[in-house]
């Protein structure tokens, strides 16, 4: 790996008590390219801008793709990334179904360890707190030209993160729109799906949702997904979250919560999950929970979910009675290593690395 050190830190500018998520970046990043069929040398260079012109591949035809995952500080200072190895496969094959090359595990693990070491100081310590971490895969050959790219730049950079409290919202179930079709991209991490999920989330706002839950694109009766997370429905005391597929990611989350569930001994099923059996069960009162889960905020609660213009209301549960909020602390204190890792999921990142890898 190529280390150039930043002779100009912004880090005494950081205030963790006072920061905008996904605007402040840590002092470094990493960048790799492909050409000539083959990856070049990883480099650990300052952050900053990448020279592109607007033929650039990446941005006109969209072979782009990315990944989220955090670092988490305990409150002895030892730092943790958390399943990294699940992002390092899900990168992989969302850049083979986007006819990109896939990066190795050397490249990928190595450049997050050395990142996350060398910016450890801009890890924000506390409940809640953690760095942000985006790794992604782009073509950037300059061409104007429908086809496969013949050069990419992969790259990782990092933005300190903030409390994941979210306030529970207004979901609306989706009923035209969908983000994933068969034979599609869904179960890829492609940078246009989220492009895509703008405007019907767009419409949603205006009816006075904060998200959309999406379902299949032939009938529209199927969970799939919720905004940009996995969806989890609880009617009485059963979970039940769709089967992943082509349509939809895989989430780190989802499987996490999957394998709490599991282990707290609470009933999960994995199967499609009919918008039909969600109402049938708000009607009759035995619909306890809708969630939605994923990296950046563990988990979304929904109040209320529209359908074909009716608002159906979910019931208030206190943090010991739901589901969601249990699950959501056995994760997070497993993140934070405030809890045992009986899985295996916390990597510690430790000093130095720079000096091994
Ligand atoms: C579309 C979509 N679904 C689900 C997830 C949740 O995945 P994970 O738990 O790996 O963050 C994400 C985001 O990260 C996402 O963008």
């Amino acid at each position: 790996m190529i280390i150039q050190k930043t002779e100009n830190s912004r880090l005494s500018d950081f205030d963790p008590d006072n920061f905008s998520f996904g605007n402040t970046f840590i002092d470094h990043m990493v960048i790799c390219e492909y050409e000539n069929g083959k990856w070049g040398d990883v480099k650990l260079v300052p952050y900053g801008p990448i020279p592109f012109t607007p033929a650039m591949m990446g941005v006109n035809y969209g072979q782009a793709c990315f990944e989220g995952m955090k670092a988490y500080k305990d409150k002895d200072g030892q730092v943790f990334l958390f399943r990294p190895e699940k992002n390092f496969e899900r990168i992989n094959k969302s850049a083979k179904r986007l006819a990109m090359p896939e990066v190795t595990e050397e490249m990928f693990l190595d450049g997050l360890k050395a990142l996350v070491d060398i910016d450890r100081n801009w890890i924000p310590q506390g409940e809640g707190m953690s760095l942000y971490i985006r790794p992604l895969i782009f073509a950037t050959e300059e061409a104007l030209k429908a086809r496969v790219a013949n050069k990419y730049m992969f790259a990782i950079v990092a933005t300190p993160a903030k409390s994941y409290y979210s306030e529970p919202v207004s979901v609306k179930i989706s009923d035209h729109y969908s983000r994933a079709a068969s034979g599609g991209v869904g179960s890829a991490k492609a940078a246009g799906n989220y492009a895509a999920s703008f405007y019907p989330t767009q419409l949603a706002i205006e009816e006075g949702y904060e998200q959309i839950i999406w379902t299949d694109d032939s009938t529209h009766e199927y969970f799939e997904e919720s905004g940009t997370m996995n969806v989890f429905v609880r009617i009485n005391d059963t979970i039940y979250t769709p089967p992943t597929s082509e349509k939809i990611l895989d989430g780190v989350t989802r499987d996490s919560f999957i394998q709490l569930a599991k282990k707290r001994g609470i009933e999960i099923k994995i199967e499609p999950v009919a918008v039909k059996t969600v109402i049938e069960a708000q009607k009759n009162g035995t619909l306890k929970e809708v969630w939605g889960v994923g990296t950046a905020v563990v988990t979304t609660i929904f109040q209320a979910l529209g359908y074909q213009g009716e608002k159906l209301e979910l019931p208030k549960l206190s943090d010991e009675e739901s589901f969601a909020a249990i699950l959501k602390k056995d994760l997070t204190d497993l993140q934070n290593n405030l809890s045992e890792d009986p899985f295996g999921w916390r990597v510690a990142v430790e000093k130095n690395v720079l000096e091994t890898v």
